[in-house]
């Protein structure tokens, strides 16, 4: 809002670090449509005058072929789009690439608002506050349909996913206020579904998070909220039921009842609770009741937290595998990990076997 793009005056601010590389790509197509555009109108014009009705243009001895300019024209093209997919290919890879110690931002797309909690534990709606020059991971899910996080300023737009985490990076690099929309149709509010970003200086951004009721972080809540809904009753080390243990257990591999293994990232967690039916540990009866409908979105992801915070390997996971070593963040206590590929190729050796 308060800041201009170097180029034209159409685009939004330029707020992140990423943002200048999109802009660039952005440009680089339109130099590049417009370019085409330009040669094939002149083209059309030329032709249309020299061999207009009446001209006294020769028409003998029409070339029917022109090997060099065929292969021109397909030579180029082709460079083109390789240096087109190469440079989208360095940015996206860029962004799906979390750097070690991102601080790990909670969000929750719900008919017709964002609710996203800090890492401190302390609830925005419609709102994010974010410190500048820090990077910020944003653990996203939906507890309804499809909606689509976008702010434009930052150039990050990623959809967010009922029953899915999806994960998005960016750093903030002005201070300032922006603009967050829903970029995906999703009701009759859609168009109302958005808020404000505020980058704020780091110091400020501290004075803010103590300010207002300060809460709990979300692995105490988390463990709170563990044993509201019960789980600790079957869960807990003296519990009568007998059900895995969930201490350490974040970013470990599980042995599953059908033989093969998973790890115990996030996904792995939330379908635990949504969908306890799906992947049963080795050596225990499929009794877990799903608590699809009763626990909330945002209730899994701090109970997420709590888990984590019990130790574990830290997770396989982009965000969490070496993040939390040698890289002193401030804010990036209990961060979440993304599910990635990698966590869910389900190679991994069970170790820290609990019962
Ligand atoms: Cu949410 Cu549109």
């Amino acid at each position: 809002m308060n800041e201009k793009s170097p180029f034209i005056n159409i685009l939004p601010p330029q707020a992140a670090t990423n943002s200048g590389q999109v802009d660039g790509l952005f440009w680089f197509l339109n130099f590049i449509t417009l370019l085409f555009t330009l040669l094939v109108v002149a083209a059309i014009v030329t032709f249309a005058v020299k061999y207009r009705r009446g001209a006294h243009a020769d028409r003998s001895n029409a070339p029917l072929e022109n090997l060099p300019l065929e292969i021109a024209w397909t030579a180029i093209p082709l460079l083109l789009c390789f240096v087109i997919f190469g440079w989208g290919a360095v940015i996206f890879f860029r962004n799906a690439n979390v750097p070690k110690g991102a601080m790990n931002i909670y969000v929750v797309g719900k008919q017709w608002m964002w609710k996203v909690q800090q890492p401190s534990g302390r609830w925005e709606q419609n709102e994010i506050h974010v410190p500048v020059g820090v990077p910020v991971q944003l653990t996203m899910t939906s507890e309804d349909v499809l909606h689509d996080f976008f702010i434009p300023a930052f150039r990050l737009k990623a959809d967010v996913i009922p029953g899915r985490y999806t994960s998005y990076w960016f750093e903030a690099t002005k201070p300032g206020k922006y603009h967050l929309y829903c970029a995906e149709y999703c009701g009759t509010f859609h168009s109302k579904m958005g808020g404000t970003v505020i980058v704020q200086e780091k110091a400020d951004y501290e004075r803010w998070l103590k300010s207002g009721n300060v809460q709990k972080s979300r692995a105490v809540a988390g463990e709170k909220l563990f044993r509201q809904y019960g789980c600790s009753g079957c869960h807990g080390l003296n519990s009568s039921v007998k059900a895995p243990l969930l201490e350490g257990i974040y970013g470990r591999g599980r042995a599953l009842e059908d033989g093969s293994f998973v790890i115990g990232d996030d996904r792995y967690l939330r379908d635990s609770i949504y969908l306890p039916q799906k992947e049963v540990r080795a050596g225990f009866k499929p009794i877990m009741p799903t608590f699809k409908g009763r626990m909330s979105e945002a209730d899994v992801l701090q109970i997420i937290d709590y888990i984590k915070s019990t130790g574990g390997a830290g997770g396989n996971s982009i965000s969490s595998s070496d993040s939390n070593k040698g890289n002193a963040n401030p804010y990036g206590t209990g961060a979440v990990g993304n599910d990635d590929i990698s966590t869910r190729s389900g190679i991994a050796k069970p170790q820290g076997a609990t019962r």
